[in-house]
């Protein structure tokens, strides 16, 4: 994925395009540019590697211009480099492109324009773009059509030719007055502003500009000019948008005095799940007046989801439930299938989103698809869920970006309340999903009766004390940056546990290897005897998870198999749990709770550890290599 800006108005655009870029560079980190025009012609700056790299090259001479659009890119077609950086030009230098997505159909394309003479600069799907509306718009002026936006009407044409999923956004010296945007499976918002409009990717990008935006859909097209934004569908019919408020300010999109975004996150996980149960994000209620509704009843006695529009009759009569998902989110998925089973016995399969659709998964009206994701956009989620209702189930999203591709698709949608999360590696989305996950397992015991009132308000009575739990086990981290600093270089690292553990385990493996780069398994502690257990010799560092009770034995035998083989052992344990430590080489404590909402307290030092370990090996940890915040390419 990439992360796209525009400006139009009266100030100077390249401040905007750069401070914008920034906020969106955890989109993609490869190379980035802008365009702006300067009342004459375009000026194009662009470079490989990260946004400091463009910035430290005009920080001295930036493009004049009250009319640019920029780009942060995470390559697809073609390597990182200069010349594949965005924007990119048609051979006069009159039509300039920003793309995030894919064009499926553009190497034909590609080769035919080259047939009729045009000459390509780099390597990218996106560079067709911008020569096809050179030969469209070449073309509608020769016919002297009578359009009376004849780059809206090129731009059009070119949307007819291409297939794939794209936003674009185009600026032309011919028409200097407007930028021409559209918006198909990848997000685009339009910042509204007095006098002056915005474009961006994402919010974060503008929130500290306007609150006020239209979130553009699949097929629509914005015309953005200083003072107006018109949004048309495909046919150039108007649409009568709505505008969405942002809920909340710029200071939730920043560093807030933390060094980076991921300790910032890691940081806010109290706040954000007692948003979360709450349904929504204290400090800034819903807009005028209209009283905030609560998920869980005052006496803690049931979970109520006003925003769940469907009949009881439904969700009493499920009988098979997908969770569909991929990294972090899937992870979440496996937690929330236990706990659906547990509390409200129906039957789950959790499913990586890019497996779903290619295994011909037995679905009908009775069943039940949720897909769980941060951003709402990744490619392989959505496509399981278009995949899904084509089969007749019913669809719900657990999303965190309001308004995003898949609240849009789903039947229903159950938001968590995490506010923005920009680090690459997810920390607070993930503890946030497993709240929402827990608390749809207690709603649903609530229909089909499988849970006793004293069980459920014992529950959510420890639900509520999750909050100042996390704050807790946040209070300390020395000792964790203990052994991030003295395990950090060790270049394999194992992670056990059972049960819930388990789940945990691999959340926290995947922590590590993301953003440290250390290699790291998780395996269920009672499969190491069945192969894994090769591979354990002296000092090797074993995370073992031991705070599941109902296996606490069986998970003390496991940590003895690796001890036996001279493995140094990290045990994370519940507060009370005095026998871990006989077995272990170290111990961190978490509050204690119900087995069931352990993996929200154990998930904490997890995440602390690789993001100290991360530090240790001195790696970019709010933008790992590789990778991108979230993935809307298959
Ligand atoms: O936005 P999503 O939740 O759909 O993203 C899914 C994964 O790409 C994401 O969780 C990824 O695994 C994280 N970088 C892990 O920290």
């Amino acid at each position: 994925m990439c992360g796209i800006v525009g400006y139009i108005g009266d100030r100077q655009a390249t401040p905007f395009l750069l401070d914008g870029l920034t906020k969106l560079e955890y989109r993609g980190y490869d190379s980035a540019g802008i365009a702006v025009f300067d009342g004459k012609d375009i000026r194009i700056e662009k470079t490989v590697g990260r946004l400091s790299t463009l910035k430290e090259k005009i920080k001295n001479d930036l493009p004049p211009g009250s009319l640019g659009i920029g780009h942060t890119r995470w390559a697809t077609h073609g390597r990182p480099s200069d010349r594949n950086a965005h924007p990119h030009s048609d051979c006069s230098g009159n039509f300039i492109v920003v793309h995030n997505g894919i064009i499926e159909n553009y190497l034909p394309l590609k080769e035919k324009l080259i047939e009729r003479g045009h000459e390509f600069k780099s390597e990218t799907d996106t560079e067709v773009v911008a020569h096809l509306l050179e030969e469209i718009h070449g073309k509608l002026e020769r016919s002297k059509s009578d359009s009376p936006d004849l780059f809206l009407a090129a731009v059009r044409e070119v949307l007819k030719t291409i297939e794939g999923s794209y936003s674009l956004v185009f600026m032309s010296k011919l028409f200097p007055h407007e930028i021409i945007c559209a918006k198909q499976d990848n997000p685009l918002v339009i910042g509204l502003g007095e006098g002056e409009n915005f474009i961006a990717s994402d919010i974060p990008a503008i929130v500290s500009e306007t609150r006020k935006t239209f979130i553009l859909k699949d097929g629509e097209i914005a015309i953005v000019q200083k003072n107006s934004v018109e949004i048309q569908d495909r046919n150039g019919d108007r649409i009568d948008k709505k505008i969405f408020y942002v809920n909340w300010n710029s200071a939730a999109a920043e560093k807030g005095g933390y060094e980076h975004f991921m300790l910032k996150e890691i940081n806010e996980q109290p706040k954000a799940i007692k948003d979360t149960m709450r349904g929504f994000i204290k400090q800034i209620r819903p807009a005028r007046g209209t009283p905030a509704p609560e998920r869980i009843a005052q006496d803690d006695s049931a979970i109520i989801f006003p925003e769940l529009k469907w009949n009881p009759e439904f969700l009493d009569n499920i009988d098979k439930i997908y969770i569909i998902a991929c990294g972090t989110a899937y992870h979440a998925g496996l937690v929330g299938k236990f706990y659906i089973e547990r509390l409200a016995r129906v039957l789950v399969e959790v499913d990586l989103a890019s497996e779903f659709r290619y295994r011909d998964p037995i679905v009908d009206e009775k069943t039940l698809t949720i897909f769980i994701s941060q951003s709402g956009e990744t490619s392989d989620t959505l496509a399981a869920m278009k995949e899904s209702k084509r089969l007749g189930a019913k669809t719900l999203a657990i999303t965190n970006v309001i308004g995003s591709s898949l609240a849009r698709e789903a039947d229903q949608v159950l938001y968590t309340m995490a506010g923005p999360e920009i680090a690459v590696a997810s920390t607070k989305a993930y503890t946030t999903q497993l709240i929402l996950m827990f608390m749809l397992a207690l709603y649903m015991s609530q229909l089909r009766q499988t849970l006793s009132a004293d069980r459920t308000r014992e529950l959510i009575s420890l639900l509520r004390k999750l909050p100042a739990q996390i704050s807790e086990t946040l209070s300390d981290v020395e000792p964790i940056k203990t052994f991030a600093e003295k395990y950090g270089f060790n270049e394999d690292v194992f992670y056990l546990g059972r049960s819930l553990d388990y789940d945990v385990a691999l959340e926290g493996a995947l922590k590590l290897k993301e953003i440290s780069y250390i290699h790291a398994e998780a395996y269920a502690a009672g499969e190491l005897k069945h192969g894994t257990l090769a591979l354990i010799v002296e000092g090797i560092p074993v995370i073992a998870l031991a705070t599941q009770k109902s296996v606490y034995e069986k998970t003390i035998s496991n940590i003895k198999e690796v001890k036996a083989r001279d493995a140094v052992v990290i045990g994370i344990a519940s507060d009370g749990d005095e026998e871990l430590e006989k077995y272990v080489d170290h111990v961190i404590h978490v509050p204690e709770t119900d087995e069931l909402l352990s993996p929200l307290l154990a998930v904490v030092p997890l995440q602390l550890l690789a993001y100290y370990a991360a530090i240790t090996r001195g790696c970019d940890v709010d933008k790992p290599r590789n990778l991108a915040k979230s993935v809307t390419v298959e």
